[in-house]
């Protein structure tokens, strides 16, 4: 009976299982460095809990103007990216106005685009990941009504960085609305970001977070640079209240500290770059180069080393059946000792791993 009354469009989805918790926790590409002591009892005194929020996030979105030389007209605050992304599809997207992604890619595009109706349409990536296949995207933006294309860069979970000169090609001849999601742009330094476009394209939004680098994911804070059009389209249909006083307050805070945050990210790009190096150093593993703060990688028996891990203490993304490229696993950077002792355990779980390594092939 309750079936019978569930939209159709939601059918198919599932429910979010979160992991089992527990143990050193690299499974979400989080920053593994705690909040500077007192810095929450700062930001929470003198809070007013009983009154609304800003609903125009005025000062924390004068802020990001000032720290990237924009209008705060042309700044849109959400209840972290995942807020966002569905907002864009609301508001753009629909019935008859389909969202071009490229799979493997992250997981919640296809999620808001199931919710909203939007049709979803896929082009997937090229070289085992690592590329996008432009020819696919506009010949599918030719045949189709796309209206929207979110381009993952980084891109979560296989780590690939896409040249802006794509995404520029992607703006002049898609027609559509191209959305660069950059929620780990902060890893692959500024000069992979498209915000210095942003004046050049009335069609380009820019997402991003401060759940990576700035470490803030629990207090779920993302945000979108656009034309100040698109963001007062965006502000039509956004939730009036939808970021908290503590949270805006917070992202004050941690942008006046901007220079820890980058030193942090120099250090976890460090980690990055080891665990790469020391993955790729254990036999029977395919892993792949990266720019965020995680890395890729498919062991023979994917499923199997995500018990072994996690045996060991260890919780890290278990992708199973990713298209093109099968099951694999995704670890994010952790401290500098949390990286040494996932590599030692990688290292003693590979030496136990002689039935199953990697064939070098992913099922199509
Ligand atoms: C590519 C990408 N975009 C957006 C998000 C969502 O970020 P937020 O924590 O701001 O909702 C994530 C989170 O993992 C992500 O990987």
């Amino acid at each position: 009976m309750l079936t019978e009354r569930l939209r159709p469009n939601i059918r198919t989805l599932k429910p979010y299982s979160p992991g089992a918790g527990g143990g050193i926790k690299l499974d979400a590409n989080e920053n593994p460095f705690p909040w500077p002591e007192g810095l929450a009892a700062e930001i929470a005194a003198g809070l007013e809990p009983n009154r609304y929020p800003d609903g125009g996030a005025i000062a924390l979105r004068e802020a990001l103007a000032a720290r990237f030389g924009l209008r705060r007209e042309e700044i849109i605050a959400g209840n972290g990216l995942d807020e966002l992304i569905a907002l864009v599809l609301q508001t753009f997207g629909g019935p008859g106005r389909a969202l071009l992604i490229q799979p493997p890619t992250f997981g919640v595009y296809a999620i808001s685009a199931a919710v909203t109706e939007t049709p979803l349409l896929e082009a997937p990536l090229a070289a085992e990941g690592q590329a996008l296949d432009l020819d696919k995207m506009l010949a599918l933006c030719r045949e189709n009504p796309v209206a929207v294309i979110i381009v993952c860069n980084p891109n979560n979970p296989t780590g690939a960085l896409f040249p802006r000169e794509e995404i520029e090609r992607l703006l002049r001849e898609s027609g559509a609305l191209v959305v660069a999601d950059e929620a780990y742009g902060e890893f692959a330094g500024a000069e992979a970001s498209m915000l210095p476009f942003i004046h050049k394209y009335q069609n380009l939004l820019i997402m991003k977070t401060f759940s990576k680098a700035f470490g803030m994911a629990g207090l779920r804070l993302g945000y979108i640079c656009g034309p100040a059009a698109a963001v007062a389209m965006l502000n039509r249909a956004r939730q009036t209240f939808n970021v908290n006083s503590f949270t805006q307050k917070a992202g004050l805070a941690v942008l006046r500290r901007a220079a820890a945050y980058e030193e942090q990210v120099a250090l976890l790009r460090a980690e990055t770059e080891r665990l790469y190096l020391g993955l790729k150093a254990l036999p029977g593993l395919k892993v792949w180069p990266t720019r965020a703060n995680f890395v890729l990688f498919r062991p023979g028996d994917a499923a199997g080393w995500s018990e072994a891990l996690r045996a060991r203490g260890f919780a890290v993304r278990l992708l199973e059946g990713l298209p093109g490229l099968g099951s694999c696993l995704r670890v994010s950077a952790g401290t500098p000792e949390e990286t040494g002792a996932f590599l030692r355990a990688a290292a003693s779980i590979a030496q136990t791993d002689k039935g199953c390594v990697d064939s070098g092939r992913g099922p199509e």
